[in-house]
């Protein structure tokens, strides 16, 4: 890495693995030097700290879209590639590349299902979820809890929560890999391909299904956001496919890479889990300490909706991106006490991994009650859980997870 001092900017490759693999001490290195720092990689601004983070992706000069706001010829953008035709119809209705109002009338028509006492009736289903999985490996002694556990929980609730059949969850898991991919740093014309396959392999799996449910309503949040209505509005059915891919790939990915960073920081920092998890209450902040020590996506990016002047005179112009980073944030010294310990039930909690503003994750309630029914019970039944490996994580930088976990007990 490369710090100019002066302009205040960076030379660091994302995919470097000393830096995927603990990006911290690199933070805070940036950090002592400027909390703002133009990441020339990317080619934007950054931000580090907690208090700018929270206040921008609640700021409405800036957003997720751009292009509602002016044309991709005024902004100089490439126009849309032919191959990515299936992929970015899947995108074009997707809540979270929305701004209002059309992000606010998609957003309250599904909001309903995922509130917390909505969520809080699967709480049994997750806990029989959890022990049917850990019956599959418990005799063995050894496991690699990526593939094992972390994956199989998430997919699997969320697919029954849409009302998607179990046996196409292997599938699920394909063409979210593949359709994530088009996020990374960087793309090839092969994973655009398959990301474009994968969207339309999965918008024709969700055509059927939502034919069927058409005919034979069920009990299901996708029978619930066919008939959905508010004031004489509905979802169309372009949105629901992109609604539900959404939820299908939202709905485990971070939450698959948080099972396993979570599993990763109590062993490492040698946490007795009896205490950790002693009661709801314990568990509960013990599962959001986790969720700020190391989260599972370290940036999101904003469009500037007009031309923006921030502190310190940084001149953003329209349509130019900033960079969020959400992981250096929940580490800022100046929010947090000890930022680099792992303390349960800190006084200081805060965190913006679930994001803030109008994009605020809508699953929240669902990843935080899969992670307070599902670990408590893995450690339980895992007496003398350990590592059995160094844990390493992805070549994908916005996605802070492992590549696998081995553990032994
Ligand atoms: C630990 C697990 C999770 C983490 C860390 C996480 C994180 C986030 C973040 C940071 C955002 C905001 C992105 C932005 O502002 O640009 C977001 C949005 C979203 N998340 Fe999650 N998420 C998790 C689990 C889930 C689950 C289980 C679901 C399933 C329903 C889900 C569905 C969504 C949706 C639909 C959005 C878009 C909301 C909108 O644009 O209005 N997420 N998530």
């Amino acid at each position: 890495m490369k710090i100019d001092r002066h302009a205040k900017t960076v030379d660091l490759d994302p995919r470097d693995p000393a830096f995927f693999n603990d990006p911290y001490p690199v933070y805070e290195e940036i950090r002592t030097v400027s909390p703002t720092f133009f990441w020339n990689e990317y080619g934007m601004w950054c931000f580090t700290g907690f208090a700018d983070v929270s206040r921008l992706l609640r700021d409405k000069r800036f957003g997720r879209q751009i292009l509602h706001v002016a044309t991709r010829e005024e902004l100089g953008l490439a126009p849309p590639k032919p191959h990515l035709s299936d992929f970015d119809a899947v995108e074009a209705h997707s809540l979270l590349e929305l701004e209002p109002p059309a992000h606010t009338r998609l957003r309250t028509l599904v909001n309903r299902a995922f509130v917390s006492r909505q969520v809080e009736k699967l709480r049994p289903e997750i806990a029989a979820l959890t022990h049917a999985t850990i019956d599959r490996f418990a005799a063995d002694g050894e496991v690699e809890l990526i593939k094992a556990f972390a994956e199989p929980i998430p997919v699997s609730v969320i697919a029954r929560m849409l009302g998607v059949p179990q046996e196409r969850c292997d599938d699920l898991l394909d063409w979210s890999h593949a359709m994530v991919r088009m996020y990374m740093f960087e793309t090839d014309e092969a994973a655009e391909h398959a990301a474009n396959q994968a969207a339309l392999d999965f918008a024709d799996c969700l055509t059927e299904l939502i034919a069927e449910r058409r005919r034979h309503p069920t009990d299901d949040l996708l029978s619930h956001m066919i008939t959905s209505e508010r004031g004489g509005d509905r979802l169309s059915d372009a949105e629901l496919i992109s609604t539900s891919v959404l939820l299908l790939n939202a709905g485990h990915e971070a939450t698959v890479h948080q099972t396993g960073n979570a599993v990763k920081a109590i062993l490492e920092n040698g946490l007795d889990h009896q205490d950790l998890f002693k009661d709801d209450g314990s568990t509960a902040a013990a599962i959001e300490e986790s969720l700020r020590y190391d989260a599972p996506l370290h940036m999101f990016t904003r469009y500037a909706l007009e031309d923006v002047v921030l502190d310190g005179g940084i001149e953003i112009t329209k349509g130019q991106e900033i960079g969020l980073t959400l992981g250096a944030a929940n580490r800022d010294p100046r929010q947090f006490a000890e930022p680099a310990s792992f303390v349960a039930g800190r006084p200081d909690q805060a965190n913006v991994t679930f994001g803030a503003g109008i994009h605020f994750c809508i699953g929240a309630p669902l990843a935080r009650l899969e992670l307070q029914v599902s670990l408590p019970i893995l450690f339980e039944r895992l007496p003398g859980l350990r590592l059995a490996d160094t844990p390493r994580y992805r070549d994908a930088y916005h996605f802070h997870g492992l590549e696998r976990l081995d553990l032994a007990w």
